[in-house]
């Protein structure tokens, strides 16, 4: 299977290939050098809201072993590296005075990727809310966006001359849902129309980000990264096909239509009801301002039922550590129905990967689910360029093994293994096959 996927998948020649992190997840070093609290660090520190009760104050100790992380992601053979960003790293408080040390890490950081021939894909918000915007209503508070724009302009006017790419935010629904409605990520509230104004101050900040950028002469490529899945109805019956259509409207069309129409989707807002977010005139223009890119990060589809909830472990494919599917289609089919429903700018995915238990034997990790995972992810990525889909780049999730949020450090998604007490990085299988596909790709390019 990875022999096939290697020799006959059609690049191109300038394809962004990389590996993808964020700060929370590998930096540790939660209060050095002036960094302020985020509200991660406060949600770990409450005893039940992390299945292992692991938290990210030291994890892959990135902040101190960068170079030589650095070192291990040029190995690789990759062009790109997808990072991010701790806000209250480089200002503590999220407003008022900028931390000289936290921009100098990142300054280290991006240009020793520039030194190494890696071009920087640098993330603003994968997820680490300064504590102090938090304790004045977080992203429910309409202020939070204008200190967001504050803190993209600062970062752009260091940092935007070197890096390829800024994203604004990493994974809106995510912040939004799971972080605002349901409660099991941070800050942990419980409400609808929390999560439904978080969501629209969001795709604001991002709007308005963009269109600062662009006024200081922002020269990266600028855009935002979703999380997607291809929705199917269970059956065919018409209740599942209308649970489809409106799961797929609250996940997919709720920030799509937004960023690329201009609206919000018409059915899902009368759904939404009372608890729909309050807009100000002209709200909805400052989002919908165009894209270089849209990146989406991909990890398995979502079967809709509108009786009992589909079982997954029914579906017969492999399950991954976190209970996901595994379904390269669904990856194939969500590109081409964007494509077909959206004007859409060049795409990259940002994310993808999985986790599987592994265990080191004789210093080698035999990750050979992983590895598939990944092989026929970018197979299928290659069938929806094939018809006509245009995607720049593929990062793999993870670099290395990191804080799985909510899940903590049990759950493993890197390519390289990190040995917690340790902090030894090795190079499992999947890495060295991803690896041994670039090589192979740039023999095919003719490079
Ligand atoms: C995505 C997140 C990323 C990682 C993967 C597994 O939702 O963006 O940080 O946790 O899932």
């Amino acid at each position: 299977m990875s022999t096939t996927t290697a020799s006959t998948a059609p690049f191109p020649k300038n394809f962004v290939w990389g590996v993808a992190t964020a700060a929370y997840q590998i930096e540790g070093a939660w209060d050095a050098d002036g960094k302020g609290p985020s509200i991660w660090d406060d949600f770990c520190r409450v005893p039940g809201h992390i299945a292992d009760g692991t938290d990210g104050t030291v994890v892959c100790d990135h902040y101190h072993r960068w170079e030589s992380d650095l070192d291990l992601i040029q190995s690789l053979g990759v062009g790109a590296y997808r990072f991010s960003i701790s806000w209250p790293r480089v200002q503590p408080l999220g407003s008022g005075a900028f931390n000289e040390k936290g921009f100098e890490f990142y300054e280290k950081l991006v240009d020793g990727m520039l030194a190494r021939g890696l071009k920087p894909y640098l993330t603003l918000n994968h997820w680490d809310l300064p504590s102090a915007l938090q304790a004045n209503g977080g992203w429910e508070n309409r202020d939070t966006v204008h200190h967001f724009v504050n803190y993209a302009r600062e970062v752009a006017r260091r940092l935007g001359d070197r890096v390829a790419s800024i994203c604004t935010h990493n994974e809106p629904w995510v912040v939004a849902v799971l972080g605002h409605e349901q409660g099991i990520f941070a800050p942990g509230i419980k409400s609808r129309a929390v999560m439904l104004q978080v969501a629209h101050h969001l795709l604001l900040s991002h709007g308005m980000a963009l269109t600062a950028l662009r006024e200081q002469g922002c020269k990266a490529e600028l855009g935002i990264v979703l999380n997607m899945s291809h929705t199917q109805p269970a059956t065919d019956s018409e209740a599942d096909r209308a649970q489809a259509w409106l799961d797929d409207g609250k996940g997919l069309r709720w920030y799509m239509d937004p960023l690329l129409k201009g609206e919000y989707p018409a059915d899902v807002l009368a759904y939404f009801g009372a608890d729909a977010p309050k807009v100000f005139p002209g709200d909805m223009g400052k989002i919908a301002v165009p894209l270089d890119f849209l990146g989406i990060n991909y990890y398995f589809r979502c079967m809709a039922s509108a009786g009992e909830p589909w079982d997954v472990k029914a579906s017969g494919h492999v399950i991954t550590d976190m209970g996901w599917e595994v379904y390269p289609p669904g990856l194939t089919a969500l590109l081409v129905r964007l494509h077909r429903d959206y004007t859409l700018p060049p795409i990259y995915i940002t994310e993808n990967g999985a986790a599987f238990k592994d265990e080191v034997v004789d210093g080698r990790v035999h990750d050979v689910q992983r590895q598939t995972y990944i092989a026929t992810h970018i197979a299928a990525l290659g069938d929806a360029m094939a018809q006509g889909v245009r995607v720049h780049g593929y990062f793999v999730w993870s670099l290395l093994d990191n804080f799985e949020w909510a899940s903590g450090c049990s759950k493993r998604f890197g390519i390289v293994r990190v040995d917690y007490d340790t902090h030894e990085r090795t190079l499992k299988d999947s890495a060295l096959w991803y690896r041994g596909f670039l090589a192979a790709q740039k023999n095919i390019a003719g490079v």
